[in-house]
């Protein structure tokens, strides 16, 4: 098995550090795993020490997923505790990013609110401000409810799912020349050959600098997981491809409800720099470690569900289970 290899700079710094007398499931050259309840561990965290909490917790569903979702007239009550840690743990100017999926109510085809509700009691009752809302296109979702989409043909399939960027203040760090995207052909054509000052019908008027070459464009706020031409620097996106061969390798089990590493590739680019911490507090299959792991930023993640601990290991090329059973 492929092990990944850093050279960490700081090694004589771990973020294992934050937590004294914690014993980590395992760590890096960047990071740590913990096994345990995230609001425990959070509660040991010193206030100001993360830059970034990039995480997906259990979503509230009508049908209970086999790593326990919360039921959605307790969400935000169950939510909110995890969400007063995490606004404690953040530097004042980090990002807390958030991926909600939506959801029917049960038995009538109409829409939860569960998500925007949540978002609200982020805000209002929180403290959290809405840096910006943002989508991952996960067209690989399966028609559902079958009842209303393929039986009764009267709603269309979901494809999207929501990302609520937030802060604890309304300047989170962000550099969006991070992750700029190749350029239209369009734009390519018009770099080539110069653009005239024009004012649009909308009455904005465009100056001939839109033509100047910037080394990409500005990405939307829409992350993809399978279009290649999406992000610049894709490298990472097959890390869960490689996680579900070693499960396979081992005969372990693949965690059911990862998101694409494209997602904390594009955030942790967007809103963190080399050496700080980022923190997934639901981290499932730890996709957002390894990809932190790869950009070389410190990792703290922590997951309830020991099996899923130990899988994720072999992300890193560590067999846990194997070393148990020496
Ligand atoms: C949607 S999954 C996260 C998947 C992850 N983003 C990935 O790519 O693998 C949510 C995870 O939160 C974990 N979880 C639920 N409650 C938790 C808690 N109180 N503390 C830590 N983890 C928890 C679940 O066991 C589950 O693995």
């Amino acid at each position: 098995m492929r092990r990944v290899e850093i050279d960490n700079p700081q090694s004589s710094w771990n973020p294992s550090l934050l937590l004294p007398g914690v014993k980590p499931a395992y760590s890096t050259a960047f990071g740590a795993a913990y096994l345990g309840d995230s609001l425990s561990v959070m509660r040991r965290l010193p206030s100001n020490s993360v830059r970034a909490v990039i995480t997906s917790p259990p979503y509230a569903l009508h049908f209970k997923k086999e790593y326990g979702n919360v039921d959605k007239d307790a969400y935000v009550e169950w939510f909110l505790p995890f969400a007063k840690e995490i606004k404690r743990i953040l530097v004042e100017d980090g990002s807390f990013v958030l991926n909600v999926g939506g959801s029917y109510n049960p038995g009538i085809p109409t829409r939860s609110l569960y998500h925007f509700k949540l978002l609200i009691a982020l805000c209002d009752e929180v403290g959290f401000h809405l840096a910006q809302e943002c989508f991952w296109y996960n067209p690989a979702k399966l028609p559902a409810p079958a009842e209303w989409v393929n039986v009764r043909r009267i709603r269309i399939k979901d494809s999207v799912e929501y990302i609520w960027w937030l802060s604890p203040s309304p300047w989170p760090f962000a550099n969006n020349r991070n992750v700029l995207v190749p350029y239209s052909q369009d734009m390519r054509r018009l770099i080539k050959n110069g653009f005239r000052a024009t004012k649009r019908p909308s009455g904005h008027n465009i100056t001939a600098k839109f033509g100047k070459d910037r080394g990409g464009a500005i990405p939307a706020n829409l992350i993809e997981d399978d279009v290649p031409s999406n992000l610049i620097d894709r490298g990472n996106n097959e890390s869960n491809s490689e996680y579900i061969k070693y499960c396979k390798e081992c005969g372990a089990k693949v965690h059911p409800a990862r998101f694409p590493a494209a997602l904390p590739q594009f955030f942790i680019k967007l809103l963190t720099a080399r050496n700080e911490v980022v923190l997934d507090p639901f981290a499932g299959s730890n996709t957002t470690g390894w990809v932190a792991e790869t950009l070389e930023r410190y990792w703290i993640s922590i997951e309830v569900e020991k099996e899923y601990v130990t899988n994720s290991a072999l992300r890193f090329g560590l067999n846990l289970q194997a070393e148990h059973d020496q």
